[in-house]
């Protein structure tokens, strides 16, 4: 494979034959994403949409995990604050992506590692993928256009169990529920997602982008305008002491205790 230029010590990018390969590579934290990191995920999805070499962009994590989601810590210690923060120009820019994206998902998919899947073209899990958006026990809400897109993806039942219980999921019940096309073997999920990339790489590239963009058309506004609702309550959460009392608890690992909260 030819190597671009990597982005981030956590980050890989690689391109080749129309596909730019995007690696959250983190794996001491479960690929846990850092500002660092939304920053160099967001310059290769811009970098993906302006090199006209780049039909197609694929995204993945490590070996046995996709990613853990926000980092709990730097959520704590240095939390991301307004539109412009590195968390929120990269869902903006998911959003805003003009040429196709797929994601390869396997081991844990949690928050924000399920929610970009949302706005991902085609989704392929492994056997052992476990996604979760466990927002609300993190004392958060949901982020990414979730609390729009899940209820009409599955109904709002079902986007209640994933959202309110924060239940987990496997990659099977993610087919069902229409957020992934399909289900491999663990050894093979990345075989196959490339495969598809490279298939989806060699369409006619202007089609695809024109189609990509009447799929997403109808609903991008009012996405974009609930994802900003989400976004600003987000982040002040992120201060209240449900979610102070949440992430501690997690670093402290132990249950968080929410009795005290009215
Ligand atoms: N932020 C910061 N650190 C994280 C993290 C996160 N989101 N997820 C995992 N880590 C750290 C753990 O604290 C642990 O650190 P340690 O080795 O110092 O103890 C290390 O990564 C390995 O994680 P661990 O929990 O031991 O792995 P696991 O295989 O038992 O479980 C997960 C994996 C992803 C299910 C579990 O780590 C988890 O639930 N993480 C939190 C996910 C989350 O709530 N994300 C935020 C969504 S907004």
């Amino acid at each position: 494979m030819a190597h671009a230029p990597a982005q981030h010590e956590h980050v890989s990018v690689v391109q080749q034959d129309g596909v730019m390969e995007i690696r959250i590579q983190r794996p001491d934290r479960k690929n846990a994403l850092t500002h660092g990191m939304y920053d160099a995920l967001t310059a290769a999805l811009i970098a993906a949409d302006t090199d006209p070499a780049v039909r197609v962009a694929l995204i993945a994590g490590t070996d046995d995990c996709f990613t853990a989601g926000n980092d709990m810590v730097e959520f704590l210690q240095n939390p991301p604050t307004g539109d412009d923060s590195p968390v929120m120009r990269f869902l903006a820019q998911l959003l805003n992506q003009e040429k196709p994206l797929i994601a390869a998902v396997n081991g844990p998919a949690v928050g924000v590692g399920t929610t970009m899947l949302l706005h991902c073209d085609l989704v392929y899990c492994a056997r052992g993928a476990r996604l979760q958006m466990p927002f609300v026990s993190l004392g958060l809400c949901p982020e990414a256009g979730a609390s729009m897109l899940l209820p009409m993806i599955m109904g709002h039942p079902r986007a209640a169990e994933l959202l309110m219980l924060a239940e987990p999921f496997s990659g099977e019940e993610a087919v069902a529920l229409g957020l992934a096309n399909a289900v491999f073997e663990d050894a093979d999920y990345l075989a196959e997602a490339r495969q598809k990339a490279r298939r989806l790489a060699a369409q006619p590239p202007a089609s695809v982008r024109l189609t990509k963009a009447f799929m997403r058309g109808p609903m991008r506004d009012a996405v974009a305008a609930h994802m900003k609702l989400e976004g600003d309550n987000f982040l002040a959460r992120l201060s209240s002491p449900e979610a102070r009392e949440a992430m501690t608890a997690f670093m402290e690992k132990r249950k968080p205790d929410f009795s005290r909260f009215s």
